[in-house]
């Protein structure tokens, strides 16, 4: 969608008009007096509130969008107000129109702009390309947008951009798993590199990882038609500064594995890669707008399925770093997969910090619900800047404590390490990191479960149905912070 700027009068605007009004503005509020004559009383601007008023001139439609009481106003509130224009302008059959933009409360304009823009460009995306009959008949998309704003654009259209991704992301991660395969998620990771200079590309197929027997991720793929694939990207943009490595889970469907899921916990399992998809797009954010940092994205990438050849609970394996691995379940697939990667990252790619990002654990959502992400970590100042980073963008992440009892829950009679608690399901969130830091080297290290953040049943304002794409404003957002202060 084009996000553009407009520096004209916005009584001039030829397109509808949306206007942005608070409980308090709405008796004051000059431009809206001058578009519109009359407003039933009954619109008082309370949050969520619209009234669609009809002029005799262009810009023959004025949207009054509510945002409630001025001293409640906050950033999120804006970006919801955004993706309120976009479903209020659907309705009515838009395709393009235009935004007033001013500064609220202690809200400067340009972070409004932002804002708005997040919301529209988001709020704009639905996953319909199955959909053969609705497209035509139903609903169009926004096509063009106008911010009547004069404050400085450039980090408005970057923001645009970002989101842009973000909706890409979602398209990836809705993808099915006949379709969004290893392979397939290796192909995108080529293409991004083919697109941008700043990114290269390494993908390991499955005869290289046993040629360097990465048996975790060997072993989870095991039971699938498909191959497994390690995908490595890197982005340069800061010269030789040394990477922050960003890790995700990519398990293309998981099925459980021979302790297989039931009905009920199955269904959306090809969304399992999300943690995977995350860091591939935020490596195409990156490099779009030109972030000065450098990244390693690293992505075990492969299938956890049922059959002959899937890999028995009760066995014993021997990972990549030498550590040997009870697997106690095969449904706690992701952090076998993750635990050869951090291994692998460690030893060739030599990151200052490592990040992973994973729908770990159904714990985490019975913790946290759809809101939160879980973070766990071993270094409290990255937990810090993660943390504000996700207060920065809503996309928000809570730490829980990884004390050193959770770790001896993971003891195995048998081998190095087993890959569920000896406690069954307490603290599932904490006793799935307490096996990661196993393979970490004691580098700098955060964990974020995204189970319950990176998929949802409805729409929610700008957050899609499906796929959600949570994580790349995070993960941008951080990483922007993190050069501010070099
Ligand atoms: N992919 C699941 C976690 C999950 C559950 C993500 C629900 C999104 C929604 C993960 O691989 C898993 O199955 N974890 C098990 C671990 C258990 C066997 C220790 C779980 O959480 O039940
Ligand atoms: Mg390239
Ligand atoms: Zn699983």
């Amino acid at each position: 969608m084009k996000i553009l700027q407009s520096k004209n009068s916005i009584v001039k605007s030829v397109n509808p008009v949306v206007l942005l009004l608070t409980e308090e503005s709405i008796q004051k509020h000059t431009i809206y007096k001058a578009l519109v004559k009359a407003v039933p009383d009954s619109f008082k601007a309370k949050e969520k509130q619209f009234y669609v008023a009809e002029t005799d001139q262009p810009p023959k439609f004025v949207v009054l969008l509510g945002l409630g009481k001025t001293s409640d106003i906050i950033i999120e509130k804006i970006r919801k107000a955004g993706a309120s224009a976009v479903n209020v302008a659907k309705s009515i059959g838009f395709v393009k129109f235009s935004v007033y933009v001013e500064s609220i409360n202690s809200l400067p304009e340009h972070d409004v702009s932002k804002a708005l823009s997040e919301g529209i460009v988001l709020g704009n995306y639905k996953f319909d390309k199955y959909k053969t009959k609705e497209k035509d008949s139903g609903e169009k998309i926004i096509e063009q947008v106008e911010l009547y704003t004069l404050a400085d654009f450039k980090p408005v259209i970057e923001a645009a951009r970002v989101c842009d991704i973000v909706n890409e992301s979602r398209d990836t991660a809705n993808e099915g798993a006949d379709i969004m395969t290893p392979i397939e998620i290796a192909a995108i990771a080529k293409s991004i590199a083919g697109k941008y200079s700043s990114v290269t590309c390494t993908i390991l197929d499955k005869k290289q990882m046993e040629k360097m027997s990465m048996n975790l991720i060997l072993g989870v793929s095991r039971g699938s038609e498909y191959d497994p694939v390690l995908v490595i990207l890197e982005y340069k943009g800061a010269g030789n500064e040394k990477p922050v490595a960003l890790v995700g889970k990519g398990v293309t469907f998981d099925s459980g594995g021979l302790n297989l899921k039931p009905s009920g916990y199955i269904e959306n399992m090809h969304t399992d890669k999300s943690g995977a998809i995350t860091v591939l797009y935020t490596i195409k954010a990156a490099a779009d707008i030109g972030l000065k940092c450098n990244i390693i994205g690293v992505l075990p990438c492969c299938e956890n399925m049922i059959g002959s050849k899937a890999q028995k609970p009760g066995s014993i394996i021997k990972s990549y770093s030498g550590k040997t691995v009870e697997i106690g379940n095969t449904d706690a697939e992701g952090r076998l997969i993750l635990a050869d990667a951090f291994s692998y990252t460690v030893d060739k790619l030599k990151p200052e910090t490592i990040i992973d990002i994973a729908t770990l654990t159904g714990s985490c959502m019975v913790t946290f619900g759809e809101h939160v992400a879980g973070m766990i970590s071993t270094d409290e100042k990255l937990a810090k800047d993660i943390f504000d980073a996700g207060q920065k963008t809503y996309e928000r992440v809570w730490q829980l404590p990884l004390y050193k009892e959770y770790e001896e829950e993971m003891e195995s009679e048998k081998a190095d390490i087993k890959n569920i608690g000896s406690k069954d399901r307490y603290a599932g969130t904490i006793t799935a990191a307490a096996f990661l830091k196993a393979f970490t080297k004691d580098k700098p290290w955060a964990h974020l479960d995204i189970a319950g953040t990176a998929t949802t049943d409805k729409q929610k304002s700008y957050i899609s149905a499906g796929a959600t794409g949570f994580g790349i404003r995070l993960f941008i957002e951080f990483l922007k912070a993190r050069e501010k202060k070099k």
